[in-house]
């Protein structure tokens, strides 16, 4: 039984990581655990395995899709702005930003979880009050906020969902981002903190939260924006699913193979509920939900362990089409209707024209109630 239920990405890649930093001789910023060609290396992963110390270590491909905003992300950081990462929530935007960090800092858990009640103590720094009182103010009394933690070891803090604080809290940062340094005027003439280098900050938003359009245009200037988009392809798709639904599974140990046929009909599922439009040209109404492919790897995941437990192991397409229902109803009720109408034209038409599995999806429409 392994010790946590998802240890962070340098635990989890550990010896990747550690095989990457060993063989790597690429030019590396200052305090960075591995050069630029190398975290790109890790994030895309290579053809054939390295070898480490007499072992073979494969380097799996992590984020799919567009491999350049991979590298203006890496190139990002080590110049003196910082990155946000913008997009739809499930596109891997925090996903690529725990990699980064834990690639270039060797930790992905130096983060501040941007909410309404996110408050400036909570991004500069906080004080222990018994210590404060028994010995005055001093570094000692003072509770580092992860941006703290972040300048002073030369390490990437990332701010995730930055947007869901209130702007005048997230503007705490942009004397922190142009200046690189932070006063505590507590602490007196000693109370500058320099950042060391290695250190920036990787923002998260998602634009179905309150937006980006509300953060000042003083702190976007502190920012280079990426935006990260779903994937296109139902094949790419397929093959995120599998390899998540995979790991997920051994890391759970669950003895079961992820079904290619089924990860192939959901993705295409999700693909054309997201487009609006199916591979035999049928237009579909959209529903609101947010069609990700994180929701699609959950649906996925959640199908496949009740077959796991309650089954006989098989991959049930009943089953397939209730967690279905839980995952695009939850915003509001017209998106059911909006799949049964997907059902009762597209799945309907790929049911009679191809059989197999198809069938017995269009059979689980009974479900969509
Ligand atoms: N392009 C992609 N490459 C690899 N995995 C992806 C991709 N898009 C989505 N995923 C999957 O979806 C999850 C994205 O979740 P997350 O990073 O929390 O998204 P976000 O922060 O954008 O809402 C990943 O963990 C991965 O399983
Ligand atoms: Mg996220």
């Amino acid at each position: 039984m392994k010790e946590s239920i998802k240890p962070p990405v340098e635990i989890r890649y550990q010896k990747e990581l550690a095989a990457l930093e060993a063989l790597d001789t690429a030019r590396k910023p200052g305090n960075w655990r591995l050069s630029p060609q190398a975290v790109r290396t890790f994030i895309l992963g290579t053809q054939k395995p390295i070898t480490y110390q007499g072992e073979s270590i494969s380097i799996r491909k992590k984020y799919f899709g567009n491999d350049a905003l991979v590298e203006r992300c890496i190139v990002t950081l080590a110049g003196n702005r910082g990155l946000m990462l913008v997009g739809e929530p499930g596109t891997a935007k925090t996903m690529l930003s725990e990699l980064l960090s834990a690639a270039i800092s060797g930790v992905s858990t130096n983060t501040i979880q941007g909410t309404a009640g996110t408050t400036e103590d909570m991004i500069k720094y906080s004080w222990n009050y018994a210590l404060l009182l028994a010995k005055g103010p001093g570094r000692e009394a003072l509770v580092p906020s992860p941006l703290y933690v972040g300048m002073e070891r030369g390490i990437l803090t990332r701010f995730e969902e930055i947007t869901r604080t209130p702007a005048e809290i997230q503007d705490s940062l942009i004397s922190v981002l142009s200046d690189k340094v932070l006063n505590v005027p507590e602490l007196g003439d000693d109370g500058f903190l320099f950042a060391k280098p290695g250190f920036n900050v990787i923002g998260t938003a998602n634009t179905r939260d309150k937006g980006v359009n509300e953060m000042s245009s003083a702190l976007k200037r502190r920012f280079n924006f990426e935006t990260v988009m779903p994937v296109r392809e139902v094949a790419l798709e397929k093959q995120i699913i599998l390899n998540e639904v995979g790991e997920l599974a051994r890391e759970n140990g669950i003895a079961m193979t992820p079904d290619e046929e089924a990860a192939e009909l959901l993705a295409s599922t999700y693909h054309e509920l997201r487009e609006g439009i199916s591979s035999y040209g049928h237009r579909i109404d959209k529903p609101g939900a947010v069609m990700s492919t994180a929701e699609a790897v959950s649906v996925y995941y959640q199908t496949m362990i009740s077959g796991y437990y309650y089954g006989d192991g098989s991959f049930d397409m009943d089953c397939l089409v209730q967690n279905l229902v839980g995952a695009v109803s939850k915003e509001n009720k017209e998106d059911l209707g909006k799949v049964k109408e997907y059902f009762s034209t597209v799945i309907k038409d790929k049911s009679s024209k191809e059989g197999g599995l198809w069938k017995k999806y269009y059979e689980a429409r009974k479900w969509l109630k």
